[in-house]
């Protein structure tokens, strides 16, 4: 591919949106966006005038203008758009999740995923997934899996600990949890193929299987993988005995708003996720290694770069400060450069650097097919009430 990449968004919402912001702090490569396109005219329309875009009425209409695709809609769309853009040749891009079960053909907005059976969804997920992974690798396009955790400055850190210092990782712990996502698709697990530990869990779950991918290719060659899984999840929010104070999203369809997964990776070593929508405060994300050789606690945000100290909400009404604070008043840990310390810059580097040169990135389709594997055993496991599950690996 060549130095300057056409990119195509297919999404023009909150995740659209720091893509774009990102791939515009490229260097090296030019990454130049042309076009966007999503379901609804205004949206795209009105994205596409805010920054300096074409608006494509569909996907197909975009393809013959763009070298990559960056799938940016909500994950029941993932697995058509990577689809489309691998029959066209085009690299791409996906957000996480990378795909899952959406209900059976037909299911209507009274289909309930929590309720529905977990072992015919985690055959359907693994079989969708098996069609993607051998198109995808058949096709021999470039897949770049949108996992900002994989690129969060103190998880690089940390891999280049772990490769030269020839750590064994022994365990490790990681969270994502905030007080509710503002997508309208989540909520719905027939739009965004389950809860907590698909929208959440998802994030700091892919960072440390990446640390055990990094780990067994520095000591044996070859990445360790996750084995067997248990799991449980909760929907707080809708206890008889919830009282809402009015801080915290309530109104989910069919999903779990708090999980937990402790997964045994194939070499007998464990990670745990935990992911939640009843945390107040701000983002709480992190990720904690604890290696035979040291240990290091990975802030992904807050990112402890600053705090600021604000006696009145006004004077900082058009600052931002810190995603999912539900107020700018007393000490706010500030994000400085939220794109940077996330890892969203480095995500969109790495995946353009690499789709220009035919180099493979840190987080591609191994990644995104064994988070999805763990996750949809994970929601069996739950249904087990947190019996072990093995994770089946492509
Ligand atoms: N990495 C992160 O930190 C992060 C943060 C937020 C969201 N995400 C991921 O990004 C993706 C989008 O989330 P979001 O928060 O931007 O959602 P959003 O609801 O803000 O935006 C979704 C966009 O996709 C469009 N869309 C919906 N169905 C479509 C379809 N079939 N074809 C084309 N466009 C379609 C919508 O019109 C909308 O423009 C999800 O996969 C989500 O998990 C990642």
């Amino acid at each position: 591919m060549a130095q300057r990449v056409r990119v195509g968004l297919v999404g023009a919402g909150f995740a659209a949106t720091f893509h774009l912001e990102s791939l515009r702090r490229v260097y090296g490569v030019e990454a130049d966006v042309v076009g966007v396109t999503s379901l609804r005219k205004s949206s795209r329309e009105s994205f596409a005038r805010r920054h300096g875009l074409k608006a494509f009425p569909s996907l197909d209409a975009m393809l013959d203008a763009v070298d990559m695709l960056d799938i940016v809609s909500p994950p029941y769309a993932h697995e058509e758009g990577i689809l489309k853009a691998v029959a066209a040749g085009k690299s791409v891009l996906c957000e996480k999740p990378l795909t899952g079960f959406f209900g059976p053909p037909g299911a209507g907005k009274s289909w309930r995923g929590d309720q529905a059976p977990k072992k015919p969804m985690l055959r359907e997920t693994l079989r969708r997934m098996e069609r993607l992974a051998k198109v995808v690798r058949d096709a021999g396009v470039f897949f770049g899996y949108a996992e900002n955790y994989v690129y969060a400055p103190s998880v690089q850190k940390e891999r280049e600990i772990v490769e030269k210092s020839g750590a064994q990782i022994l365990r490790m712990i990681g969270e994502e949890s905030h007080n509710g996502s503002a997508s309208n698709a989540y909520g719905i697990w027939r739009l965004a193929g389950g809860g907590s530990l698909m929208g959440k869990g998802c994030h700091p779950l892919s960072g440390m299987l990446y640390m055990k991918q990094v780990e067994g290719r520095a000591r044996l060659g070859r990445p360790i993988r996750p084995a067997a899984v248990s799991a449980r999840t909760h929907q707080l929010t809708r206890l008889p005995d919830y009282q809402d104070a009015g801080f915290i999203r309530t109104d989910y369809h069919d999903i779990e708003d708090y999980g937990i997964m402790h997964v045994v990776f194939e070499d007998g070593t464990v990670c745990d996720t935990l992911t939640s929508e009843v945390v107040l405060g701000g983002l709480f994300d992190y990720l904690e290694v604890f290696a035979n050789n040291h240990r290091t606690r990975c802030h992904i945000s807050p990112a402890g770069l600053m705090d600021t100290y604000n006696p009145k909400n006004a004077q900082f009404k058009d600052i931002y400060l810190l995603e999912k604070t539900s107020t700018k008043e007393g000490w706010t840990p500030a994000a400085a450069d939220e794109h940077f310390t996330v890892g969203y810059i480095a995500e969109m580097q790495d995946f353009l650097t690499c789709a220009a040169s035919g180099q493979q990135p840190q987080a591609g389709l191994e990644l995104a097919l064994d988070t999805i594997a763990v996750i949809y055993a994970a929601y069996l496991s739950d249904e087990k009430k947190g019996a072990e599950v093995p994770v089946r690996l492509l």
